[in-house]
């Protein structure tokens, strides 16, 4: 210890030098802070600036103002109020979110709006005619008691209608692999399959 705390050559003892070492380092933050909070980095790179986005959801127009980072999927969610498309994950990997864009199936939360502009977009909710006459996709999900909680069932019945129209469904294997990418916590898979093998067989006339 004695030789720890002793006086050095310079002057400057072991202990003081490190402490004044150990204070220097803690005020770096606080002397660059002010500097940070000034300006925040989005907003030096004008990340925030605003783009305009047009997109048909569900046959009508519209023209939003938005963020660039704004997902599709929060844009129909929080923007246009459309909140039948459901956020399971925002990372890609449940499908709840899945819509239609140009009639083929897309995750939304993996899909920026701006990607979108001037597309197509249906979800769940345009998918009922002007009468309140389920689509027959829809029916048969009813029909087969194919959803429990109702969370996932947008993104199935979205990804049914792709499924089909894909022509990937033509066995029950079929339909197994392609709606693979849908997860139901509910476990209604059986009833599901059974599902879109009706609604296939109705779009099929058989
Ligand atoms: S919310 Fe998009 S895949 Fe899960
Ligand atoms: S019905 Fe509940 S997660 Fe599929």
């Amino acid at each position: 210890m004695s030789r720890i705390s002793a006086p050095s050559t310079t002057g400057l003892s072991r202990r003081s030098f490190m402490t004044a070492t150990v204070s220097a380092a803690a005020a770096a933050p606080l002397l660059s802070s002010p500097t940070r909070a000034e300006k925040p980095a989005a907003t030096r790179s004008g990340l925030r600036e605003k783009v305009a986005v047009s997109l048909r959801i569900n046959k009508q127009p519209y023209k939003l103002s938005l963020d660039a980072r704004t997902s599709l999927l929060d844009a129909l969610r929080d923007h246009v109020g459309l909140t039948g498309t459901k956020k399971g994950c925002d990372h890609g990997q449940c499908g709840a979110c899945t819509v239609l864009v140009d009639g083929k199936r897309v995750l939304s939360c993996l899909s920026f709006a701006v990607m979108n502009d001037g597309k197509e977009v249906t979800t769940v909710e345009g998918l009922a005619s002007s009468d309140g006459k389920l689509h027959p996709m829809q029916q048969a999900f009813i029909d087969h008691d194919a959803f429990q909680c109702g969370y996932c069932t947008p993104g199935q019945i979205m990804s049914a209608i792709g499924c089909v129209n894909e022509g990937h469904a033509n066995s029950e294997d079929d339909i197994r692999e392609y709606m693979s990418g849908n997860i139901c916590r509910c476990a209604a898979y059986p009833n599901i399959v059974a599902a879109v093998v009706q609604a296939r067989d109705q779009a099929r006339g058989t």
